[in-house]
């Protein structure tokens, strides 16, 4: 069976569809089956940000409600054949129960490598729903109180979701801030909230419009690469390019 993992955080805007999308990428480019969910209440973020939005016919709420089989709303990237995504709910999310979104995923997992499923943001039925349906949860944080505070929410409350792994990924860190003290680092964050560190995500102004890494630059998709590595156990490190061994570290550090 397929690692079922939510993306999730409590605070809105943090970047939990964005991961989604840049890890679904690039742990198909290793290879394996992939399938994103968009859990997040009607407002259908994923396919934007996966610009799969055009190619919708039929999305989450069909399946569950037997209009179509699982099949048939899934939806395969362009980019790479094993990377699928069933779209987000048109229908209030609430219509679809709990064991209707579960049955859902583990019927993914049984056809997939993994599934990530975008959880909405804060810790009502949405995220009930997400995190209850999969065995481990990346919480995503970004250097700033509220965030902070409500990712300690959320890892206060998954073991009671029966998650058996779970880990932080700090996002939109700024290097220059950091250098300056004027914002906490990763690794304090990850003391603070005494969680794992998955990895660590750099502000990025070159992420496109629509919200993927620029595969063609350094930075973030190297991030997400190593991401995907860590993830799949093929490889350890986090990428930081500020690490002295990266060249671009290198540079950062001169
Ligand atoms: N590392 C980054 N650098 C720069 N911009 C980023 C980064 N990560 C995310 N963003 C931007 O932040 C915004 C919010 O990201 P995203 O939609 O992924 O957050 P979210 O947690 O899914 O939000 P919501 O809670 O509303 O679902 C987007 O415009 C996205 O492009
Ligand atoms: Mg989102």
């Amino acid at each position: 069976m397929g690692r079922r993992i939510v993306i999730t955080s409590g605070k809105g805007g943090v970047g939990k569809t964005t991961v989604t999308a840049n890890l679904g990428l690039a742990l198909a480019e290793t290879g394996v089956g992939v399938a994103l969910i968009d859990a997040d209440i009607g407002l259908n973020n994923l396919d934007v940000v996966m610009q799969l939005e055009s190619r919708v016919v039929y999305d989450l709420g069909d399946v569950a409600h037997g209009a179509c089989r699982l099949k048939q709303a899934l939806i395969r990237d362009f980019r790479r054949e094993n990377l699928y995504l069933l779209p987000s709910s048109k229908i209030n999310m609430d219509k679809i129960t709990l064991s209707q979104f579960s049955a859902i995923v583990s019927e993914l997992a049984n056809m997939f490598d993994y599934v990530l499923v975008d959880s909405p943001a804060g810790i009502d039925n949405g995220f009930h729903r997400a995190v209850s349906a999969c065995r481990e949860a990346l919480v995503v944080v970004t250097p700033h109180v509220g965030s902070i505070r409500d990712a300690n929410k959320v890892i206060g409350l998954l073991p009671a979701y029966g998650i058996l792994g779970s880990g932080i990924i700090v996002n939109r860190i700024r290097k220059d801030m950091v250098a300056r003290s004027m914002m906490m680092s990763a690794s304090e964050i990850a003391n603070l909230l005494n969680a794992p560190l998955i990895a660590k995500l750099y502000e990025d102004d070159n992420i496109s419009l629509n919200g993927t890494a620029n595969a063609s630059r350094r930075g973030s998709w190297r991030s997400y690469r190593a991401l995907a590595c860590h993830i799949s156990g093929t490889q350890t490190p986090s990428y930081d390019p500020l690490s002295r061994k990266s060249i671009l570290g290198w540079f950062n550090k001169k």
